[in-house]
């Protein structure tokens, strides 16, 4: 089952509850939600107070991508504010098995995301204890990139490694997927889809569509 995480980052914020409704009503299952923190990554966006106030509005499955340095510090703030899922950058945690353990203790489920030019080693010791990896097919810190081919041996290894080892871990893929080139991921084994631009720019409701009609195929 492939499934599709909008990404707000490329919501308007001024119309926030409107554009998630939409995303919702078309079929989306997942709502990614991008958390930087200037440091990490060059931009800030939002904490953990605007995701408590969208919770109420929406059941979709909130997909929260810490773009911050040592995330353990916000583990509790988020699962506060209703994160189903956690995912920490491999690259930002002093300590990725304490985090990753911290996570699975709150009750939601444990996701590490890799930037282009980290190496799928780093999960050696750590993919029997997720729930789902993070394939940056972007440096992560900005919307509307252009998506990385390298991605897509990565993505096709990850697989191999998740069959070998017979584990059920997701594989997510963010940045600069659209409908041109989301077959492909799909194809290397991506199963959990984020769109930032391809979905909030235009017809929220027809992208939505056409991202779940490939996925259909
Ligand atoms: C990048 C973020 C992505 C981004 C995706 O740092 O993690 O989730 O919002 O946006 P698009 O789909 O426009 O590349
Ligand atoms: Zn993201």
């Amino acid at each position: 089952m492939i499934k599709l995480a909008p990404s707000i980052l490329s919501a308007n914020f001024a119309n926030l509850e409107e554009d998630i409704k939409q995303v919702e009503q078309a079929g989306a299952e997942y709502l990614h939600i991008d958390v930087m923190d200037g440091a990490f990554v060059p931009s800030i966006s939002f904490g953990a107070p605007v995701m408590k106030c969208i919770r109420p509005i929406s059941k979709l499955v909130f997909d929260v991508h810490l773009m911050v340095e040592e995330p353990i510090r916000y583990i509790d703030d988020f699962v506060n504010a209703g994160a189903d899922i956690i995912t920490v950058h491999a690259e930002a945690c002093k300590h990725l098995n304490r985090t990753i353990s911290r996570i699975k203790e709150a009750g939601v489920k444990a996701g590490v995301s890799l930037n282009p030019s980290t190496s799928l080693s780093v999960l050696d010791y750590c993919l029997e204890d997720i729930d789902m990896v993070l394939i940056m097919s972007v440096n992560p810190g900005f919307g509307g990139q252009k998506f990385l081919p390298l991605a897509i041996d990565k993505i096709k290894t990850l697989k191999e490694l998740i069959r070998v080892k017979n584990l059920n871990v997701d594989i997510q893929v963010d940045g600069g997927i659209n409908t041109d080139n989301v077959s492909e991921i799909i194809e290397a084994g991506g199963n959990v889809i984020v769109a930032g631009t391809a979905v909030f720019g235009g017809d929220i409701i027809k992208n939505v569509k056409n991202f779940n009609e490939i996925f259909s195929k």
